[in-house]
């Protein structure tokens, strides 16, 4: 089949490693935050700088750059028409969290252009035209809008323009800073039909291939995701007058949330992770009982029945804590996003990849949300992921052997090919 063909013709293949290398480098500085790791905030202007830099690097060598409605590069060879035909897409995201890491998402995307660089040095004809991309705002950590690239190509962007920032700044607003134009927004909408698969390579952000000393992750399914935003009203007071019986506590209220939380999937495993990871206390002054606080909770599981479980327990230690503590708990849904399966054709594609270069191969899933998750509601899916020092992600000591990065964006080119028959 042509998959075989392809890969077939062009086994000794292989991307451009110090290229790859050295694109990260370049990538990572960007953001570069002072106080450790990457701050490359999703529609903020390090996003928009670190586009324009693959943007420009992409021109130069030949391909064809550009800038959607909702923000998302994408890159094209020269000649591949745009919307003749189903495209098979290629990328991962640009943003990172505050004090991330310099490979989450970048890699994926910086790996994309690498192996759409050796397609069009090498000439390499493809039955099925692969177009790069680099969303914008998976993370989600500037505006609450997660996935909202992946989201606006999908149409599933649904009320994102009306996200916010925590001071109350909309999407809309920083949209058109950051390169997009929230009039256009739904000239980011791909039709039906136009993407024959999805695949993304990423760093695991976690322990299981390092640990088991495996090279490559075949992804089997994408965890799903609710986050609550939780707004907690107490009474501000006096520290030193106000009687212990008569108080109203906010952050004694938050914390106990904190630790039911945490039970969801510690000690009550209704769901494999529940955490609290933003607080904000208020007024946050040593002698004053804390009178309000903001928080947010997240839960996760591959299923989504127990994400609902999760949910709902989650919602039931809420208005427990507010009837304990005497403070009002008001919960709100922030973000969504459903557990979903790679598709099989593509694992299998992904395995041959790499058996073919000679690289071990585990299958697992992912606990990280990525951008697939959401191209899984219009094509099918396959990720590929590559061992993280230590585990370790969202973080400023995230890495990846250098020889890891360049196996798995090898994996991905082969992948490419491969994929061809899917
Ligand atoms: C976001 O993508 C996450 O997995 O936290
Ligand atoms: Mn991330
Ligand atoms: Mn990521
Ligand atoms: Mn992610």
């Amino acid at each position: 089949d042509a998959l075989r063909g392809a890969a077939g013709r062009r086994p000794a293949l292989r991307v451009d490693g110090a290229r790859l290398l050295g694109c990260l480098a370049e990538l990572g500085k960007i953001g570069a935050d002072p106080a450790g790791g990457v701050t490359r905030l999703g529609l903020g202007p390090q996003e928009r700088a670190a586009r324009a830099f693959l943007a420009e690097l992409c021109t130069s060598a030949g391909l064809a750059a550009e800038t959607d409605a909702a923000g998302n590069l994408l890159v094209r060879r020269p000649g591949a028409a745009s919307g003749a035909a189903p495209v098979l897409l290629v990328g991962s995201h640009l943003d990172t969290v505050v004090q991330g890491g310099r490979l989450d998402g970048a890699y994926g995307v910086a790996a994309a252009v690498e192996v759409l660089r050796v397609l069009h040095e090498h000439t390499v004809e493809l039955p099925v035209e692969m177009v790069a991309v680099a969303f914008a705002n998976e993370e989600g950590a500037l505006v609450q809008a997660p996935f909202w690239g992946s989201r606006a190509l999908c149409g599933a962007l649904e009320d994102g323009l009306a996200a916010e920032d925590r001071a109350g700044r909309t999407a809309a607003s920083y949209l058109a800073e950051a390169g997009g134009s929230p009039e256009r927004l739904p000239e980011a909408v791909w039709p039906p039909g136009s993407v024959a698969a999805y695949l993304e390579l990423h760093i695991e952000q976690g322990p299981r291939l390092e640990s088991e000393g495996v090279p490559v992750g075949v992804v089997e399914g994408i965890v799903g995701r609710t986050i609550l935003d939780i707004d907690i009203t107490g009474q501000a007071q006096h520290a030193g007058t106000t009687p212990m019986p008569a108080r109203r506590d906010a952050l004694v209220a938050a914390a106990g949330i904190t630790l039911a939380v945490r039970e969801l999937a510690a000690g009550r495993a209704l769901c494999t992770t529940a955490t609290t990871g933003f607080l904000q206390v208020s007024p946050n002054v040593t002698n004053t009982v804390p009178g309000h606080v903001r928080m947010t909770a997240e839960v996760r599981d591959t299923d989504a029945g127990r994400l609902a479980v999760g949910e709902a327990a989650l919602r039931r230690e809420c208005a427990r804590v507010a009837a304990d503590s005497g403070c009002s708990v008001e919960v709100r849904v922030s973000s969504r996003s459903r557990p979903v399966a790679t598709a099989p054709a593509l694992r299998q594609v992904i395995r041959e990849a790499a058996g073919a270069l000679g690289l071990a191969q585990l299958s697992l899933p992912s606990g990280a949300g990525h951008d697939a998750q959401i191209m899984a509601r219009i094509a099918p899916v396959g990720m590929i992921f590559v061992p993280s020092a230590g585990g370790i992600s969202h973080a400023p000591a995230e890495d990846t052997a250098p020889a890891d990065l360049v196996h798995g964006a090898d994996v991905l080119l082969h992948s490419v090919l491969g994929a061809q028959a899917v």
